[in-house]
């Protein structure tokens, strides 16, 4: 049985409103009956992202990226679709009732079990660490790092213990299994035994933009570096689990998504986050551990306009500085560089200069552009020719990634200012860059997206089964026509069976509109798709068909024109391929049959 009824997902749908919904994600623009937005699925600067408001449905004429409310629900906040669904409903203040509803999934049930069974964790770390006893040396090393009282409970920072298996002991007695305690990362088996996984060390809960704990990372209390020169590993992180994916989630969210500020601050650290909040500036996060991803990234830009990056000022910092800078602007998003000149890190920064500091050093940070300009500036000694030449050849080939006309002309001309060369020659070079620069996979055409999609279909065919573009447009012509009406369903079902559809998400299309019709069904475009949830690539197909329909003067007629076009052409495919003259007869009557047929098509019901 299903989780909800078509019916509810249908209110659910509507009550949520795809438009506003997704508005809060991008710029939308009304334009005629549908809203546009540049895709969030792929990267692309004129929008190609529709919304169609009446069918709840969105479709990206780039990428090819489609479906309905909750599969956009689905993918743009990583949710599987019971949680997509559940969140929604709670969006709309709709109850899901509970007969029979909670059919979670196996999966589901796991990564419900790993949700609680953190919390209880966050819970025993916390009360540890204000226990009298058990917790001091938490409480003073916490102390020693300047933490207020406040700043703990604000981020329910806590303390685990230096013992073989407290939290593995206290999570059996809520009725936990020492198997379910290693798969939520928070023991690990040793010597054919279980012990804990943090041991005294001070934890920090990572907790997600929802409020759920999904892991932690816990630091040793003293150096990392022994006087034998070896290091330790300061920090020990959750590993990734069902419900922690380093890569999509960042340290502090949960409290920076409500910040007032317009940008959002990215530190490398949780330390240096804990310390920029504690100074009272909330829009501060932090990567897991891991090189920022574009997920992240993402993430991000979510919740602000720019993000000023306030990495170390060492060159391992200021590698990853770039790096970031390179991810985000990937995902089309814009950076600056905060620069805490006289510190090693943030958290020394404040604690060296102040808030009125770090506020003035915010005010201050760099355009990425000109940081990286900067750096390389550096590299290079100006008063000489050949570093000169080579100052503007690296430079120019950053101008070569701007997008922005205006913002490549100012580069140009400080950059002239910088070196005595010439505008027109530093143009000159940009120019010549700029035209062997090809443009990476994330900006594909639409041709190229459909050239991949012919090649998946015919790949592994033999040559007569192959299909042309013209027979692949035909079918999604045909299926979206057959999507108008019952009528013309009934119709098509009667001469075109759902396996002479080439793909296999045309022919489950083909076969679920002609049981819907049969049976009386409404062919309702959200709940079709719905059957596709879960695959990408059917849910993009699927959605495409019922996003591109098209008006005819005469349906019935292109109907037919249809089924006979993608009839014939495999007809003649099959007869180029054949060598038997006594097979190649045969398929020429079936040819000569066909277009006979095809006058009786229109008497049949
Ligand atoms: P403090 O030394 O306590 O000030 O820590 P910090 O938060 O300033 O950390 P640091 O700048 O040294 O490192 C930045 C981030 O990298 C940390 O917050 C961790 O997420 C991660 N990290 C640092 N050391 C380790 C390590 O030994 N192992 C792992 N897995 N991650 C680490
Ligand atoms: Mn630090």
């Amino acid at each position: 049985m299903a989780f909800v009824s078509d019916e509810l997902l249908n209110e659910i749908s509507m009550a949520n409103d795809i438009v506003d919904y997704a508005s809060s994600f991008m710029q939308l623009k009304k334009s005629g009956r549908s809203y546009m937005a540049c895709c969030p699925f792929h990267n692309e600067k004129t929008p190609s992202f529709h919304i169609n408001r009446d069918k709840q449905l969105f479709h990206c004429f780039g990428c090819g990226a489609s479906g309905n409310f909750i599969q956009l629900v689905m993918r743009l906040e990583g949710l599987d679709f019971q949680d997509a669904v559940r969140q929604m409903a709670e969006r709309a203040g709709i109850t899901i009732p509970e007969n029979g509803a909670r059919q979670s999934t196996e999966l589901t049930r796991r990564k419900e079990r790993i949700i609680e069974m953190n919390k209880f964790a966050a819970r025993f770390f916390y009360d540890t660490l204000i226990d009298a006893d058990k917790g001091r040396a938490g409480r003073e090393y916490f102390s020693a790092r300047k933490l207020s009282k406040k700043t703990i409970i604000k981020f329910g920072l806590g303390y685990a213990p230096d013992s073989a298996g407290s939290l593995t002991d206290f999570l059996k007695s809520k009725g936990y299994t020492a198997e379910q305690i290693v798969e939520a990362g928070l023991a690990v088996t040793r010597n054919g035994g279980v012990i804990d996984k943090f041991r005294g060390r001070v934890m920090f809960p990572i907790i997600n933009a929802r409020g759920k704990v999904i892991g932690f990372g816990g630091r040793i209390l003293g150096s990392d570096k022994l006087p034998d020169g070896r290091r330790l590993a300061k920090y020990l992180n959750s590993p990734e689990t069902p419900v922690f994916d380093k890569g999509s989630n960042l340290f502090a969210l949960n409290i920076a998504k409500s910040s007032n500020e317009k940008d959002i601050i990215l530190c490398e650290g949780y330390m240096d986050v804990i310390t920029v909040h504690q100074a009272g500036i909330s829009n501060c996060v932090a990567t897991l551990g891991t090189a920022i991803t574009e997920n992240q990234a993402k993430l991000m830009l979510r919740y602000g306009n720019e993000i000023l990056i306030c990495y170390d000022m060492d060159e391992a910092g200021t590698k990853a500085a770039l790096r970031a800078i390179d991810v985000i602007a990937s995902v089309g998003g814009k950076s600056r560089v905060i620069r805490i000149t006289g510190a090693k890190d943030p958290d020394e920064f404040i604690t060296k200069y102040g808030v009125s500091g770090f506020r003035s050093a915010i005010d201050k940070a760099m355009p990425s552009t000109e940081f990286r300009i900067s750096l390389i500036k550096r590299s290079y000694d100006l008063n000489d020719t050949d570093g000169k030449i080579k100052f503007v050849e690296e430079a120019a080939k950053v101008f070569a990634g701007l997008s922005d006309p205006v913002e490549v002309e100012a580069y140009i001309k400080s950059t002239a200012a910088d070196t005595g060369i010439s505008e027109q020659s530093i143009f000159g070079k940009y120019k010549e860059i700029k035209g062997r620069t090809y443009r990476p996979s994330s900006m594909r055409t639409k041709e190229e997206f459909k050239r991949r999609e012919l090649n998946r279909i015919n790949s592994g065919k033999p040559p007569e089964e192959r299909v042309t573009n013209t027979v692949l447009e035909a079918e999604k012509r045909l299926l979206s026509l057959m999507s108008k009406s019952r009528r013309l369903c009934r119709k098509a079902s009667g001469i075109m069976k759902p396996e002479e559809f080439s793909d296999d998400v045309y022919v489950k299309l083909a076969r679920i509109m002609y049981e819907k019709t049969e049976a009386g069904e409404q062919l309702e475009a959200a709940s079709v798709i719905n059957e596709f949830s879960g695959d990408r690539r059917a849910e993009n197909a699927a959605g495409a068909v019922f996003f591109n329909r098209e008006e005819y003067s005469d349906e019935e007629k292109t109907l037919y024109d249809l089924i006979y076009t993608i009839k014939l052409s495999k007809l003649e495919a099959k007869i180029k391929a054949a060598n038997d003259p006594r097979e190649i007869g045969e398929l020429l009557k079936q040819k000569s049959s066909l277009a006979r047929e095809r006058g009786e098509w229109s008497g049949k019901i």
